[in-house]
C-alpha cells in the first residue's frame, strides 16, 4: 500500500500557469507589453513535435504571443543561426527556445551559445549557467526550476537536509544539484560510475531522479520519509514486458518507492507539465528584465 503523499505535477502546474496569466494580463494592461516566445524545430522527430506543439498552444493559451517555426531537417547550421539572430533581434520575442536534440550535422552548443543570454528561457547558455552557478540573476532550466518549486512547496525550508541527484547532465543534473545547494541543502551528486548508488540514495532526504533509465532507482534504497522527485519519462515497449500496450515509467521504481517515501512525484503527471509552466514563467521573467 502507498502511504507517500502524491505530488501532483498536473495540478501545480496549472497553478503556476494561472500565475503566468495574471502576470501577462497586468504587463498588458499596465506597460502595453505583450511577452513573446519563439520556437524552433528542426526535423521531423516526433516526440518533439509533440513537446513543441504542446508548449506553443499553452503559450498562446497564458495570453501571450507564441512564434512557431518548423525547419526542414537538412537545414544548414548556418541557416538556423540566421533564425536565431533574427529572433535575437526582434523586440516583439522575449524568449527563444531551439527544440533538442537538433540534427547530429548541426553543433546544439554553437546554437544554445548563439541565443542572446536575456532570451534564453532555457537556462542552457553558458552565461546563464555560469550565473547560476556563482549565484547570480540569470534564466533558470525550466526542469529543474520545477522540482524546486515542488520541493519548496512539498518541504517549504530545506534547509540543512541531505539531498541527492541522481544524473549529472548540464540539463537537469548539474543546476538541479546548483539549485539545491542554494536552498542550502547538503548536496550529492550521482552517476554512471557512483560506487554505491544503493547507499549514497538510501542517506537522502530529497532524491532527485534524472538519469533516463527506466525504474533504476529501486524502491528500497528510499529512506523512510524521504521526498521524491522523479524527472524521468521512460516509454516501456509492450513486447518487452509481454503486455498490451505500452507504458510511461519514471526513473524510480514507483509501487514499492511510494511504500517508503513521504512524498512522491508520479510519471506521468509530476515534473512532466511543471516544465512548461516553467518555460512560460521564465519567458515572463525574461520580458520583465528586458523591459526594465
Ligand atoms: N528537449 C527536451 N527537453 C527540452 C527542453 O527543455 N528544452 C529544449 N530546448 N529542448 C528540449
Amino acid at each position: 500500500m502507498p502511504t507517500a503523499k502524491l505530488i501532483d505535477g498536473k495540478a501545480f502546474s496549472a497553478k503556476v500557469r494561472e500565475g503566468v496569466a495574471k502576470d501577462v494580463t497586468a504587463l498588458k494592461t499596465n506597460h502595453g507589453i505583450t511577452p513573446g516566445l519563439a520556437v524552433v524545430i528542426v526535423g521531423e522527430d516526433p516526440a518533439s513535435q509533440v513537446y513543441v506543439r504542446n508548449k506553443v498552444k499553452q503559450t498562446a493559451e497564458t495570453g501571450m504571443n507564441s512564434f512557431h517555426f518548423e525547419m526542414p531537417a537538412d537545414t544548414s547550421e548556418d541557416v538556423l543561426l540566421a533564425k536565431v539572430n533574427e529572433l535575437n533581434a526582434d523586440p516583439a520575442v522575449n524568449g527563444i527556445l531551439v527544440q533538442l536534440p537538433l540534427p547530429k550535422h548541426i553543433n546544439e552548443a554553437a546554437v544554445i551559445d548563439a541565443i542572446n543570454p536575456e532570451k534564453d528561457v532555457d537556462g542552457f547558455h553558458v552565461i546563464n549557467s555560469g550565473l547560476l552557478a556563482t549565484g547570480g540573476k540569470g534564466m533558470v532550466p525550466c526542469t529543474p526550476l520545477g522540482c524546486l518549486l515542488m520541493l519548496q512547496d512539498t518541504l517549504g525550508d530545506m534547509s540543512g537536509k541531505k539531498a541527492i541527484v541522481v544524473g549529472r547532465s548540464n540539463i537537469v543534473g548539474k543546476p538541479m544539484a546548483q539549485l539545491l545547494l542554494d536552498a542550502n541543502c547538503t548536496v550529492t551528486i550521482a552517476h554512471s560510475r557512483t560506487k554505491d548508488l544503493a547507499g549514497e540514495v538510501a542517506e537522502a532526504d530529497i532524491v532527485v531522479a534524472a538519469v533516463g533509465r527506466a525504474e533504476m532507482v529501486k524502491g528500497d534504497w528510499i529512506k523512510e520519509g524521504a521526498t521524491v522527485i522523479d524527472v524521468g519519462i521512460n516509454r516501456i515497449d509492450a513486447p518487452e514486458r509481454g503486455e498490451g500496450k505500452s507504458r510511461l515509467v519514471g526513473d524510480v521504481e514507483f509501487g514499492a518507492a511510494a511504500e517508503r517515501a513521504g512524498a512522491i512525484t508520479p510519471v506521468p503527471g509530476g515534473v512532466g507539465p511543471m516544465t512548461i509552466a516553467c518555460l512560460l514563467k521564465n519567458t515572463v521573467t525574461a520580458t520583465c528584465r528586458q523591459n526594465n
